[in-house]
């Protein structure tokens, strides 16, 4: 069996790198193929196990915007034929809407809409068409001349990531990451359920809170008390409740436990403070106090801003990196998005 999964293309290379670190994880054996930027087949997924894998993948990626069951592939003069020849009685339950999205594509959307609609209503008993809140989703996207006819199994939740949004926590200070990008950074790190996941530099709780929902167990520390205290009633706000939060001054760190992993956003000295010490003081200090903490197999996933060359800083303290991608926030600041393992 196959899936569709449309992805997020506020990044070019984010959205599908969160979704290979998922996938090689949760250990899913798939094809995957790139169809064109944005759109995504998993194809051939074990029947068995194909449920589980499809709500996996919809509880974890944050920028996957949609994952459907692919039912069939048609070249457009065949949809008609195509939409008569599926049993939707196995699909549909009292009502369903049919959407279209085009990717590279120039074919009317609402007349496509309105017209598998109706074959689709004129060929299956009791059932009937409901916009607003349809018990059924069918999903047809548009690729060239190429369609994909999709069945919406598993909602994603696309309000969580809005309610989550830092100035909407109980505690906010500004340099909060997006909860998007905290879950990606968490997927990056291939962190499963039950993992020990330390974030050192927690701020606002946004890394714990995402790392937690996925069903790690949490650390959380800061220098600064107040961000102690907030990223604890934010993580109890996100319903997450197997954490710990502390002071701890990075430099000084000494776990008992090693972890699992390390995903992090230490201070850039913009929006949020490194405390005196300068930036690459700090960074430089956290890399070589938090490697004795850390599994053998445990990977570190770190922001940091484009002006600080990290790969000198790496391969003082034995760490090599394995992936990097950059996002620009704004004019004077470029996020870099780094995965780091330990030189064994
Ligand atoms: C960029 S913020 C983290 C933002 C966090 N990801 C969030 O979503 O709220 C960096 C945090 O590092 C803390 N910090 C600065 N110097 C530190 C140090 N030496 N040890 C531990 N924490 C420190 C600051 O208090 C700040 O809360």
């Amino acid at each position: 069996m196959d899936l569709l999964l449309i992805l997020s293309q506020e990044h070019d290379k984010l959205p599908l790198a969160e979704l290979k670190a998922v996938i090689e994880v949760e250990e899913i054996q798939t094809d995957l193929e790139v169809v064109c930027p944005g759109l995504v087949l998993l194809k051939s997924l074990d029947d068995e196990k194909f449920d589980e894998y499809y709500q996996i993948l919809v509880k974890r990626l944050g920028y996957t915007h949609e994952v459907h069951q692919l039912l069939s592939t048609v070249k457009y003069d065949k949809l008609e034929d195509e939409i008569i020849s599926i049993d939707w009685s196995n699909y549909i339950k009292e009502n369903f809407a049919v959407r279209v999205k085009r990717f590279n594509s120039e074919i009317d959307t609402v007349a496509t809409e309105r017209r598998v609609g109706h074959l689709i209503l004129t060929n299956t008993d009791n059932i009937s068409v409901n916009l607003k809140e349809p018990k059924s989703f069918i999903r047809v996207v548009a690729h060239k001349d190429s369609i994909f006819i999709c069945y919406g199994k598993h909602q994603l939740n696309k309000k969580y990531f809005e309610i989550m949004k830092p100035h909407k926590r109980p505690f906010f200070h500004p340099g909060c990451m997006s909860p998007k990008l905290a879950r990606c950074m968490a997927n990056l790190a291939r962190i499963k359920e039950g993992d020990f996941v330390l974030d050192p530099f927690c701020g606002t709780g946004g890394i714990l809170i995402e790392a937690g929902l996925i069903g790690a167990k949490v650390i959380g520390s800061d220098i600064d008390y107040r961000m102690k205290r907030g990223a604890a009633t934010n993580l109890d706000y996100a319903g997450v409740t197997n954490y710990r939060t502390c002071v701890v001054d990075v430099r000084e760190m000494k776990m008992f436990e090693e972890v699992d992993a390390v995903i992090t956003d230490p201070p850039y000295g913009i929006s949020t403070t490194t405390c005196g010490e300068g930036t690459d003081g700090i960074f430089k200090e956290f890399l070589s106090s938090i490697e004795h903490s850390m599994k053998k197999d445990a990977l570190l996933v770190m922001a940091s801003p484009d002006s600080l060359d990290i790969d000198s800083l790496l391969d003082e303290v034995g760490f090599v990196l394995l992936e990097r991608y950059s996002i620009k926030m704004h004019k004077s600041l470029t996020r870099i998005i780094s995965v780091i393992a330990k030189i064994h």
